[in-house]
């Protein structure tokens, strides 16, 4: 388990490539073991991991708790709806009150940028981050990683074409740091409201046409209109939005053999992936959705292991 030490995982920012190798190679090895089929491990026999989810989760929260079950670990559900959150208790007195009653880990998702770090530092337990705000989303860009490795065997060198609400995903900092730590090439685009010029000084090169960029990618990631986090009216017409962004079976058929179609979800059908793309042949996103479970098998070994450790 060399390469990672961190009780906790916070964010793509600022992580060595060692560790996001040692997360790599423990999920290609827990694989098999991500599969329903298989008998659950017992790596995290007497463990409890919670889900503490204050915005919708499909993906992330299902995939968390079944890498958790397969690990062997008990998993419980903070349903914020029904909880104390709602009667004015702060996120730090609520995963405190979580953590008192015996849990080892908490899975946390939240509008706020910074709530998992701020958890980190004043509860006692492993922190994984699900998604803070538009800040990041670790364990996405891992399994995009993952993903990416799978298919092409190598990330550095690819050219990865990231199309959409850059200025307000979680998905697209994430994946921007991974993949620049990764030695991949990153191009953000869409329109320049959505996608400020600021993000070249990440190392991201900008590019407000979709056009001239879909010969070069080797994987285009489409990403939806955030839209509870813009103000009404903050954003471009969807409709214009789709005719200038939307990946189209003719705008897919002008990439290179071999270049695929990856989304997060969830998907806006007919926006910014049409529904033929989505289904069809370069499409990855259910692919994407099977890896992680295999890399939440691994994030949550690797830190609950180091936080054993002290
Ligand atoms: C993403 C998220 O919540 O940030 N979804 C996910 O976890 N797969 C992307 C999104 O909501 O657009």
């Amino acid at each position: 388990m060399s390469g990672w030490s961190s009780p906790h995982l916070l964010g793509m920012r600022g992580l060595a490539r060692e560790a996001i190798e040692a997360v790599l190679e423990l999920a290609a090895r827990r694989r098999p073991h991500a599969e329903a089929q298989a008998p659950p491990l017992g790596l995290l026999a007497g463990r409890t991991v919670a889900n503490l989810f204050f915005e919708p989760s499909t993906r992330t929260r299902t995939s968390f708790t079944l890498a958790a079950r397969r690990l062997g670990a008990e998993v419980i559900d903070y349903a914020v709806a029904a909880g104390s959150t709602v009667k004015g208790e702060s996120t730090v007195d609520t995963a405190r009150n979580i953590v008192a009653m015996g849990v080892d880990a908490l899975v946390v998702r939240s509008a706020h940028a910074g709530t998992p770090v701020l958890l980190a530092r004043h509860v006692d337990a492993a922190i994984l981050n699900a998604g803070d705000g538009a800040h990041e989303h670790p364990t996405q860009a891992l399994l995009d990683l993952f993903t990416l490795r799978e298919i092409f065997g190598e990330v550095r060198g690819l050219q990865v074409l990231i199309v959409g609400d850059i200025g307000a995903s979680r998905v697209a900092r994430s994946n921007l740091w991974a993949l620049r730590t990764m030695g991949a090439e990153v191009t953000l685009c869409g329109p320049p409201t959505l996608v400020p010029r600021a993000f070249e000084a990440l190392g991201a090169r900008v590019a407000h046409r979709l056009e001239p960029e879909l010969e070069r990618a080797d994987a285009v990631m489409l990403l939806r209109i955030q839209h509870e986090r813009h103000r009404a009216g903050a954003i471009p017409s969807v409709r214009e939005y789709a005719r200038l962004f939307g990946m189209t079976a003719e705008r897919a058929a002008r990439l290179r053999p071999g270049a695929i179609i990856m989304h997060p979800g969830p998907i806006h059908r007919g926006v910014e992936l049409m529904p033929e793309v989505a289904d069809g042949e370069r499409s990855v996103v259910l692919r994407q959705a099977r890896n992680g479970v295999a890399i939440r098998m691994a994030v949550l070994e690797l830190c609950l292991e180091a936080r054993r450790r002290g």
